[in-house]
C-alpha cells in the first residue's frame, strides 16, 4: 500500500535518514524498531507528511505522495506523550479531527462509537487530567481514528506507560487494528513489543532499514549480527572459519557450523540464542565445560550467566526453570551446530 524508496532526510549536516526502503502492506501492522537516534521518528514524520524528505519518494498505491501535505494524506498520528488538549473534554478531543461540516448529532454518535471502541464508554465529559496515562493514550488513539484515516501512524505510543498497562494496551491495540483493518505503522524501541504484535518488522540502523520481515523470520534468521543482537537475546562470539564446516571460537575451541558463504580463514561473529544452548546430562563428556557465574530467575525460565571453555567466555544460557541446575557446580554445554549462525564482522 505504501512504498518508501530511497528516502533520505538531512537536518543541516546531520543525516537522519540515509536511503530508507520499506514496503508497507495494506491492513498490516508494521513495526519500525531500532536503537535511539536511528531515524524512526523522522521516518514516521516523513510518512505523515509532517517533514519534507531531502530525497527519495513515498508512493501510495503506486501514486507519488512525497509532496503531499499531512492533511491530504489521510493519516492519523499518535505520539508518545499524550498530546491531548488539556482544556477540552475527552469528547471534544476525539471530535477535533472530524470535519467542521459534520452535524452535531453525527459527531456525537461517532464520538460515542469511538469511546466504545477504545473501551472508555461514558468517559466523554472528563478532562484529560482526570484520566490515567493508559486512558489518555486510548483517547489519543480514538482521536487519531476519528476521521477514518487510511493509515494510522504511532510513535512509541506505549513507552510512557507502566509495564502492566503497556502489555494490556498493546494487546488491545492489536485487536482494534485487526478489527478495523487499518494499515498501521508503529515505532517502538522495544523489540519484545514489536515481536508480540507486529505482522511485519523493519529493523532500522543509522538511517537505513537493515532487515525487514515477519517477526519469526527476523528472530530465526537475522542477516546481521546487529539485528541478531537487537531482536531477542543473542550470544555473539568472535570466531574464525578454520575449515569447511568448522569454526574456531575464541576461548571455546573448534565446533561444527554451517560455513557456506564464508571463506576459510575469515573472521566471523558466531551467534547462538541463549535458549538454543543445551545442558549436557551429568556424566557426559560432550560439549564445553562451564561454570555458573550468576543466575537470574525469570519465572518460566532461568537465565544462567556462565563462563565457558578454557577462555572463560561469558555466555547466556536459558533453561526452563524446572530443569535449572540446583548447584553452581561445573556443567557442560552443548552448542548444537544447526543452531549456530555465522555473521560477517561489522
Ligand atoms: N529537527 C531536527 N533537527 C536536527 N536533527 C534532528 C531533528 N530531528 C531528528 N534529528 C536527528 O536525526 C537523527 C534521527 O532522529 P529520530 O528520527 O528522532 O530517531 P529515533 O526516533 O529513532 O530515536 C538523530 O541523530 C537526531 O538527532
Ligand atoms: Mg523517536
Amino acid at each position: 500500500m505504501l512504498s518508501v524508496q530511497g528516502l533520505s532526510k538531512r537536518f543541516g549536516a546531520a543525516v537522519a535518514l540515509d536511503g530508507v526502503d520499506l514496503e508497507i502492506e495494506r491492513g498490516a501492522f508494521t513495526c519500525l524498531i531500532g536503537p535511539s537516534g536511528c531515524g524512526k521518528t523522522t521516518c514516521l514524520r516523513v510518512l505523515a507528511g509532517l517533514e519534507p524528505a531531502t530525497s527519495g519518494v513515498v508512493l501510495s498505491e503506486g501514486r507519488d505522495i512525497t509532496g503531499l501535505s499531512a492533511a491530504a494524506r489521510g493519516v492519523g498520528m499518535v505520539f508518545q506523550s499524550y498530546a491531548l488538549f488539556p482544556n477540552m473534554t475527552v469528547s471534544q478531543n476525539i471530535a477535533f479531527g472530524l470535519s467542521r461540516k459534520t452535524s452535531p448529532l453525527v459527531r456525537q454518535r461517532r464520538v460515542d462509537e469511538l469511546l466504545q471502541m477504545v473501551g472508555l464508554p461514558g468517559f466523554g465529559a472528563r478532562r484529560p487530567v482526570q484520566l490515567s496515562g493508559g486512558q489518555q493514550q486510548r483517547v489519543a488513539i480514538a482521536r487519531a481514528l476519528a476521521p477514518e484515516p487510511r493509515v494510522l501512524l504511532l510513535d512509541e505510543p506505549l513507552s510512557a506507560l507502566d509495564p502492566q498497562v503497556r502489555e494490556r494496551l498493546r494487546g488491545e491495540l492489536k485487536d482494534l487494528q485487526r478489527r478495523l483493518g487499518v494499515t498501521t505503522v508503529m515505532v517502538t524501541h522495544d523489540q519484545a513489543e514489536a515481536l508480540a504484535i507486529a505482522d511485519h518488522i523493519a529493523v532500522m540502523r543509522a538511517g537505513r532499514v537493515e532487515q525487514s520481515g515477519a517477526p519469526q523470520d527476523i528472530y530465526d534468521a537475522p542477516t546481521s549480527a546487529f539485528v541478531a543482537g537487537f531482536v531477542g537475546a543473542m550470544n555473539l562470539l568472535p570466531a574464525r572459519v578454520s575449515a569447511a564446516g568448522v569454526v574456531e571460537a575464541a576461548g571455546l575451541g573448534s565446533m561444527a557450523a554451517a560455513t557456506a558463504g564464508f571463506a576459510i580463514g575469515e573472521a566471523v561473529q558466531l551467534g547462538i540464542r541463549p535458549e538454543a544452548i543445551v545442558l549436557a546430562p551429568p556424566g557426559m563428556a560432550d560439549g564445553v565445560g562451564a561454570r555458573i557465574h550468576r543466575r537470574e530467575f525469570l519465572g518460566a525460565v532461568v537465565r544462567l550467566d556462565v563462563l565457558a571453555g578454557v577462555g572463560a567466555v561469558p555466555l547466556l544460557v536459558d533453561v526452563p526453570a524446572h530443569c535449572a541446575p540446583l548447584s553452581d557446580d561445573a556443567l557442560r554445554l552443548v552448542l548444537p551446530p544447526q543452531r549456530l549462525r555465522l555473521f560477517a564482522v561489522d
